[in-house]
């Protein structure tokens, strides 16, 4: 193991997250929970805003802003994480307003977030539009501290680095790559850190839900860097640990196909798991596809996002 100090933290994630072996048309693989993580706060995120909100704690913010689709599972995990803790948060959504509001947006709504809807074409530019504001509420006497898309910083992927260490010290884990969704990269970023950190070999696949794959593993590799020489860590990164897989959400970041919904219904009345639309369904069927034998050395995670299936609920039925 390199030597290495973990930035400082809270606590708000039920951590560690069983990895459980489930059983699939017959075959039988590990898959890491951590869509139990939390209830209101489930999924990836609210690992990455252990150490996000500890540092705007630090910092003596008392506004978060945040952004994503209608449906962010972060915004959402931000939003509740943030409130509990005494900060005010705003979230830039990528999406509609609907009074018939469900899922994630409806939870936003329930704990009064203040929302702030844009287009697809503003959310290209949603960093600037969160600075812009940002200074504006600062000339009001805010602190507003800015977590980025996904979580996915510098700070942010610690939480996966945590992750994977907590793999490591698991059942079943002599796993040679783990498998998640890709949304803004920082899961997978923070396990590659992981892998190196930790000197393993195990690979790193991602599967893209949101942007190319290109996009994603630049995106992913670039924050790797950054986060290597922000943290000092030495470590040298071996672009081979990371793989990106295309092809598992051509119908669009918000859609999902009838093959798919038909599998992640399988998989709930088979596992008692229910997979979400935008992630961790895309995710599973590339895995049961590509890599879900009997004890496949592929580790799957459950990255969370179920409330995102009360949004397509439509979808979900014949
Ligand atoms: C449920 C779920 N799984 C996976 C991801 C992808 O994680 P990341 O943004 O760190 O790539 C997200 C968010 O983007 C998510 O909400």
């Amino acid at each position: 193991m390199i030597n290495f100090k973990y930035p400082h933290k809270i606590n708000i994630a039920n951590i560690p997250s069983p990895i459980q072996k489930v059983t699939f048309n017959g075959k039988g693989f590990w898959i890491k929970r951590d869509d139990l993580t939390g209830l209101e706060m489930t999924g990836n995120k609210v690992r990455k805003l252990e150490f996000l909100l500890a540092d705007a704690k630090r910092k003596k913010a008392d506004l978060i802003f945040t952004c994503g689709g209608e449906q962010s599972n972060h915004a959402r995990a931000t939003a509740f994480a943030g409130k509990s803790l005494g900060f005010d948060v705003k979230l830039f959504l990528w999406g509609k307003d609907s009074p018939k509001a469900d899922g994630n947006l409806f939870l936003n709504k329930v704990i009064r977030t203040d929302l702030e809807f844009i287009t697809r074409k503003e959310y290209a530019d949603v960093d600037q539009i969160m600075e812009q504001q940002k200074l504006q509420f600062e000339k009001l006497g805010r602190k507003v501290y800015i977590v980025k898309e996904g979580g996915s910083s510098e700070l942010g992927v610690w939480g996966y680095v945590n992750a994977f260490q907590e793999i490591l010290n698991q059942k079943g884990n002599n796993f040679n790559s783990i498998l998640t969704a890709s949304g803004s990269g920082g899961t997978n970023a923070g396990l590659l850190i992981g892998a190196h950190l930790f000197n393993k070999r195990i690979k790193i696949i991602g599967i893209n839900v949101l942007y190319t794959a290109e996009y994603m593993r630049n995106r992913t590799l670039e924050l790797v860097e950054r986060t290597i020489k922000k943290f000092n860590l030495k470590i040298k990164l071996d672009e081979k640990l990371l793989e990106v897989i295309d092809g598992y959400s051509t119908e669009g970041y918000k859609n999902i196909n009838h093959d798919k919904i038909n599998i992640i219904r399988d998989f709930a009345g088979q596992t008692g798991i229910l997979l979400d639309p935008a992630y961790t369904g895309k995710a599973f069927c590339a895995y049961n596809e590509l890599f879900l034998n009997n004890n496949s050395k592929t580790l799957f995670i459950h990255t969370g996002g179920i409330f995102g299936a009360f949004a397509k609920k439509m979808n979900y039925l014949d």
